[in-house]
């Protein structure tokens, strides 16, 4: 018997029902149902709706049901449709009559918000301590190679010097922004749906502000047809996940192309590895591949929520209930990436010989020549050109700038002077770049400051 048969002579298409079932999907919200669930029944008790021995009844029986539930002994059933009912019918199974007051002033559709929410939240926590532990091993390893000096690229090409130091700190910067967007879609979930009911409130005299407050809400939804029709805290959520997952593929790329024979700028470890089936000498990066290849999925969730929700009329429709795949699947994808990925990177070796060989060819201090021409009273512009002539004869005769002879030097531009090979050399330009921000050890050994004191201030807040 469905709990809401009253209406029906005939039972669910076999068929049907599978199809409608959730449970499957969301039985993981049990413990969030359960805690919603106790926090309304206590509520229904104060407000005298039902008698305070009915709401304490209620309350024991959950938490019975909690224990059943986690030790296997209750079962979840595709024909009680979804979490929701499915708990509701154990409680009936349980005390009979009084179980059956619960759902007063109450709907599945305000349920349901809360109860992802609910969920939502403590995902986050989850992420935001992968991802701070993610800032830590960045620091680490920036503080690590805040000398190490290598090529730097725009268009894939070379460019300038940087540091390796450097390079991690941007990815820090990516991650902390990506903390800064969950802990905003945080705040803004934190608004209480349950006494929305199914689109329209109730006429029980119920206390929303208490079930908030039981339940760690620091608000109550505004509109009753917003707060069972809203899924913009799913888009939001998914959407933080994506951005992460986008970072964590440039990452990977990054990594899987400087583990290549022609860079050799790093080596994966064995452990995050793999061979091939044929060919006996291949070592292969293939988590991060993984990592950049999850990513196209968690695009897929976003795409697919959103996709859901466009055209949706007010208020509940079941539609709705797409929404969990999308929102779990982004989050368990995102949470086995940063797990993995931070100790496949904590793992690998970076060979800062391969690196340094690697500043020659590519005129890395190009631009540093024109700026040493405009020190000498030339125009940037013009400095640019002759600076680029040079480079044009050094690629014609196979040289380096810094292997052109005084002599040679001169023919370009008759204010060059011996201090030239000085200031050419890679670490002198790299310990010019000193802007703020910028790649001079120096900077990047503040940015780690920094960033600590970020990762500090983060892992207090997130103690209390
Ligand atoms: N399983 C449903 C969902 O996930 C719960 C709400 C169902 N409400 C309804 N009126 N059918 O969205």
């Amino acid at each position: 018997m469905k709990l809401w048969g009253g209406r029906f002579s005939r039972d669910t298409a076999l068929e049907a029902e599978n199809f409608n079932a959730s449970i499957s999907v969301d039985s993981r919200l049990y413990l969030q149902d359960i805690e919603g669930s106790k926090a309304h029944a206590l509520m229904l008790g104060k407000c005298g709706i039902i008698s305070t021995d009915e709401a304490a009844e209620i309350i024991n029986a959950l938490e019975e049901i909690r224990l059943e539930l986690e030790s296997g002994s209750a079962d979840l059933k595709n024909d009680a449709e979804d979490i929701h009912m499915n708990i509701e019918k154990l409680l009936i199974e349980k005390i009979g009559e009084t179980g059956k007051k619960l759902h007063t002033a109450r709907s599945r559709n305000d349920q349901v918000a809360l109860d992802l929410k609910m969920y939502l939240r403590e995902e986050i926590h989850k992420i935001l301590k992968l991802l701070t532990e993610l800032e830590a091993l960045l620091l680490d390893k920036a503080e690590e190679h805040a000398g190490t000096i290598m090529p730097g690229y725009t268009h894939m090409q070379k460019a300038q010097p940087v540091t390796l130091g450097h390079h991690f700190m941007a990815y820090f910067e990516m991650f902390k922004r990506d903390m800064g967007r969950f802990r905003d879609c945080l705040k803004r979930m934190d608004a209480m749906p349950l006494g929305s009911c199914a689109l329209a409130g109730t006429t029980y005299p119920i206390d929303r502000k208490m079930v908030a407050d039981i339940l760690k809400f620091s608000d109550i939804t505004q509109n009753s047809i917003d707060a069972v029709s809203d899924r913009d805290f799913v888009i939001e959520y998914i959407s933080c996940c994506t951005f992460v997952m986008m970072h964590l593929s440039r990452f990977c790329e990054e990594l899987i192309i400087w583990n290549t024979e022609e860079f050799g700028y790093i080596e994966m470890d064995d452990g995050y590895s793999t061979g091939s089936s044929i060919m006996p000498q291949k070592k292969n990066p293939d988590v991060a591949e993984l990592i950049r290849g999850k990513t196209g999925r968690v695009y897929g969730d976003l795409i697919s929520i959103l996709t859901v929700m466009k055209g949706l009329p007010l208020s509940y429709n079941k539609d709705l209930q797409e929404d969990k795949e999308a929102v779990f699947d982004a989050g368990d994808t995102l949470k086995s990436c940063i797990s993995v990925f931070i100790p496949m990177l904590a793992s690998v070796t970076v060979n800062r010989e391969k690196i340094m060989n690697n500043l020659k060819g590519g005129f890395l201090n190009a631009t540093d020549l024109a700026d040493y021409l405009v020190k000498k009273g030339l125009p940037f512009r013009d400095a640019h050109e002759a600076a680029g002539e040079m480079v044009k004869y050094c690629i014609a005769h196979n040289k380096e700038l810094i292997e052109l002879s005084m002599d040679e030097f001169r023919k370009f531009s008759c204010c060059i002077e011996e201090e030239i090979y000085e200031f050419l050399r890679p670490e002198v330009c790299l310990s010019r770049r000193d802007t703020e921000g910028g790649p001079s050890e120096q900077r990047v050994r503040e940015a780690v400051l920094r960033g600590r004191e970020f990762v500090n201030r983060f892992a207090e807040a997130a103690d209390q």
